[in-house]
């Protein structure tokens, strides 16, 4: 008799291989092959869709803009890049607990009220559970369609009897391929119905979205694996001590990426932050050395955090340093440049950096703020409460200009800040700013120096 034979994949990246490696070729991951049963690829393909396929010339092919339809919730239309795509496969994932199923479950509630077809196919919770999260979000005008089921032939069968606008699928992991003999979660099973839920969505016009859990280590396939399957991948993501959630657009073929939704989760599910800024700062010390407001982008849009630094003699040999919400290694980077631009004894300091709500933040634009912070922490003098700022920071201690510094300026005026300190290149470019708003510009980190010792 045949032996059974088997396949290794890689759980982050879907790498396929014959034997079992320590590292992943593909992504350098390590210890993350998993032993699959080699799927026989004639029971794959036999159940082909009857789709004409012929190949058209490119002239002949009309473009036409992907007709798209908002889904009543602006944060996640935005991320979405101004909504549903009709026939388009989402994937929503997000650490365990976040507030998927319930993002989507609001997203269903939307869609219903405007009159179109929605199926919600659970393979986690009973219908009852689900029926008792959509009473604590309130009140469904339509008529939601709830289905417990985990078999995807079963599952492709209600969807070409029912013809929904829109199916959710609550989460990839539990769902299975008779055909495939590996466990719900394994990377064969999450792939494969992966493909077949790509091929309902793209035979039967349907729009799917798929809730994929994260997970860093453990048996359960992460949905990194699909990334590259799906025409949008959303992330859910949040800090566990904080109610803000984060929806971010990580790939999206339909929109641009790096687009960011905020919500606040309550008692009755998620809100909406609309001004994310004044969510961000509620709270903020004023008058603290070592606290100032940095003019970040996320995405197209402007959002203002507060960052803060601790700067104190060190007890060990080792200075310790942390930075929370920003890039670790840059943060020593900037340190390193205040040492040999300013000539700061800053080798025998402590520093923490953190960006306070638990946001996370790596773009450059930070780096002037975290320098001010470090700066003010260090000299113990605050900055002025009305004071925002931003720009990249180089390695000479230079500042340098970065994108979008109107938008920037005109967020902080907006929130009531008075005084913005930005690069000396960026505010010779700004035209039209917001009256009562003073632009100082500042070329290297001795001019920030002068303008903290004011
Ligand atoms: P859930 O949507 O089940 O998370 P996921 O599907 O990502 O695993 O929601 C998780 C948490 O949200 C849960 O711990 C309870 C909380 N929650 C609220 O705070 N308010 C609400 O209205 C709802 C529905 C959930
Ligand atoms: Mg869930």
């Amino acid at each position: 008799m045949a032996k059974n034979k088997t396949v290794f994949f890689c759980k982050e990246c879907g790498f396929e291989s014959a034997k079992w490696l320590g590292q992943c070729p593909g992504c350098r991951q390590w210890d993350s092959f998993v032993e699959e049963p080699v799927v026989k690829k004639s029971a794959i393909s036999a159940r082909r869709l009857n789709i004409t396929n012929e190949p058209k010339p490119l002239s002949g092919i009309k473009a036409e803009e992907e007709e798209r339809f908002p889904c009543g919730i602006e944060e996640l239309d935005r991320v979405l890049g101004g909504g549903i795509v009709p026939s388009s496969l989402v994937l929503v994932g997000g650490d365990p607990g976040i507030g998927k199923s319930t993002l989507l479950l609001q997203l269903c509630r939307e869609i219903v009220n405007k009159q179109k077809k929605v199926l919600y196919i659970s393979g986690e919770e009973s219908l009852n559970q689900i029926k008792m999260r959509a009473e604590r979000l309130g009140v469904f005008h339509g008529e939601l369609l709830l289905l417990c089921e985990t078999n995807l032939d079963l599952i492709e069968e209600t969807i070409r009897k029912q013809k929904p606008d829109i199916v959710v699928i609550d989460s990839i992991q539990t769902m299975f391929k008779e055909e495939i003999s590996s466990a719900p979660g394994s990377v064969g099973q999450v792939r494969e119905a992966t493909g077949t839920l790509m091929r309902i969505a793209k035979g039967f016009g349907v729009t799917i979205f798929i809730i994929g859990h994260v997970t860093k280590e453990g048996v359960v396939a992460g949905p990194r694996v699909l990334e590259h399957m799906v025409d949008t991948v959303l992330y859910f993501e949040g800090d566990n001590h904080a109610s803000y959630r984060v929806l971010r657009a990580v790939k999206n073929r339909f929109g641009s990426t790096n687009e960011i939704g905020v919500f606040e989760m309550r008692g009755n599910g998620l809100v909406e932050v609309k001004n994310p800024s004044e969510f961000m700062l509620k709270g903020r010390p004023e008058g603290e050395a070592g606290s100032v407001v940095a003019a970040s982008i996320e995405g197209t849009r402007p959002l203002l955090v507060e960052v803060q630094a601790l700067v104190c003699r060190t007890n060990f040999n080792m200075p310790r340093r942390t930075a929370a919400g920003t890039d670790y290694n840059r943060v020593n980077l900037l340190m390193a440049v205040l040492e040999k631009r300013l000539g700061f004894q800053m080798a025998d300091c402590d520093a923490y950096v953190n960006v306070a709500g638990g946001m996370r933040i790596t773009e450059p634009a930070l780096d002037l703020a975290i320098v001010t912070a470090i700066l003010s922490s260090y000299k113990n003098i605050p900055l002025d409460d009305k004071t925002v700022l931003f720009g990249e920071v180089g390695l000479t201690g230079e500042i340098r200009a970065v994108n979008m510094a109107e938008q920037r300026v005109m967020e902080a005026s907006k929130l009531g800040f008075e005084v913005c300190i930005l690069p000396q290149a960026n505010k010779e470019h700004i035209k039209s700013h917001a009256k009562g708003m003073k632009l100082i510009g500042v070329r290297n980190i001795q001019e920030v120096m002068g303008v903290l010792g004011r």
